[in-house]
């Protein structure tokens, strides 16, 4: 996925109008405020609409927000919006699954933050009815409003065995493995998977169509649509559509990604690989389960996580990169580098009133 390379060369000296009385990068703050902030269940008593506004603070791929939910007495339900389905860069759908499991994590740790205890029922979505419980605030439902996925260099510092261990943990279930590579050289050949991936996947007139959809190449547009690959968050400056598709379509090139992922990838502590038992949506869910519980872990330890999924998103990569990692009879579902780093600015989301059914 685009990353820092690739607009680098657009500096924006006022190109993406702002349209609207606040300051340059005010109106954006302003937005990312309003979006990120923990939620206080020990006040009131309707939590609902809080809980799918927690629910709407997990990752989404290319920021989609591929969910619609469906609150009634007792239960809340989160649903598939295939409206926003990414056919390109996720042609089995696996990735928006992934993202409900996420939502659906965050609405689990939520609810417990507010005294309910959610019990998860599978079916093309997920069912969450509530139980009265004892109130678990822990340090995951904090972590919930500042997790984030960081798109930057880390500082290329090892990680020590316990928090090894915490983030392995984190993130593996009953259906649900992480691997986690730290082995330099194993981490070295991984590259190759990454490099192959950026050539299949930019070589490809529509995956790079359905990239440049999603993008949001400034300020306007992201405050706009409050959803989208806003390109600070990737390191990348702003400039206006015209300028920023134009670059995109001429000047973008596999070889500057593949620089970029590469730097990046050494910078990290490990990679963590995360695979399920079967393929299927229910299984994807779970991965995306295990995997928020696996970033807000990471992010109450002041680790940073960011994504590098080109050998699970391009189909034929999958069996090589599985028979690369040993794993025989599960699904790869996410790869994940993660270390210590320095923030980037918050992606943004969409108003409750747009995903509530
Ligand atoms: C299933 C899934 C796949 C993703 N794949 C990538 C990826 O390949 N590369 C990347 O940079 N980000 C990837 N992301 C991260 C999203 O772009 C990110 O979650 C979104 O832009 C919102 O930003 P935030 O997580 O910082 O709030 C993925 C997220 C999910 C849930």
């Amino acid at each position: 996925m685009l990353q820092a390379a690739c607009l680098g060369g657009l500096v924006a000296s006022g190109l993406g109008s702002t349209g609207c009385s606040l300051k340059r990068g005010q109106q954006y703050e302003a937005a990312a405020e309003e979006t990120w902030h923990e939620s206080d269940f020990t006040k009131g008593s309707d939590f609902y609409r809080e809980l799918v506004r927690c629910a709407t603070l997990a990752p989404s791929s290319h920021n989609t927000q591929p969910w619609t939910f469906k609150v009634q007495p007792g239960a809340i339900s989160v649903l598939p919006d295939y409206s926003r389905r990414c056919p390109q860069v996720d042609p089995d759908d696996h990735h928006l699954f992934v993202s409900l499991g996420c939502a659906a994590e965050n609405l689990s740790i939520a609810a417990s933050a507010a005294g309910l205890h959610g019990r998860v029922s599978f079916q093309d979505g997920c069912r969450m009815e509530f139980e009265p419980a004892i109130r678990e605030s822990t340090a995951l439902f904090h972590a919930i409003a500042h997790r984030q996925c960081s798109r930057c260099e880390y500082d290329g510092m090892q990680m020590g065995t316990a928090e090894l261990k915490l983030l392995e943990e984190s993130g593996t279930s009953d259906s649900v493995n992480v691997l986690l590579l730290t082995d330099r050289r194993k981490v070295e050949s991984l590259l190759e998977f990454v490099a192959q991936g950026n050539r299949a996947q930019m070589g490809n007139r529509a995956w790079m169509q359905e990239l440049e959809h999603w993008i949001r190449f400034n300020e306007t547009e992201a405050v706009d649509s409050r959803d989208g690959l806003y390109s600070r968050t990737s390191g990348n400056s702003e400039t206006s559509r015209f300028l920023g598709s134009l670059y995109l379509r001429v000047t973008m090139a596999a070889a500057s990604q593949t620089k970029t992922d590469v730097r990046n990838i050494r910078s990290s502590a490990g990679i963590a690989v995360f695979t399920s038992e079967a393929n299927n949506p229910r299984n994807w869910f779970e991965a995306g389960r295990a995997y928020e519980r696996f970033a807000l872990q990471a992010t109450a330890l002041g680790i940073r996580t960011a994504f590098i999924n080109q050998p699970v998103e391009v189909l034929n990569l999958r069996p090589q990169f599985a028979s690369w990692l040993g794993i025989v009879g599960r699904r790869p579902v996410l790869v994940v580098r993660f270390g210590h780093g320095p923030a980037m600015p918050r992606s943004l989301r969409r108003p409750l009133a747009q995903v509530i059914a």
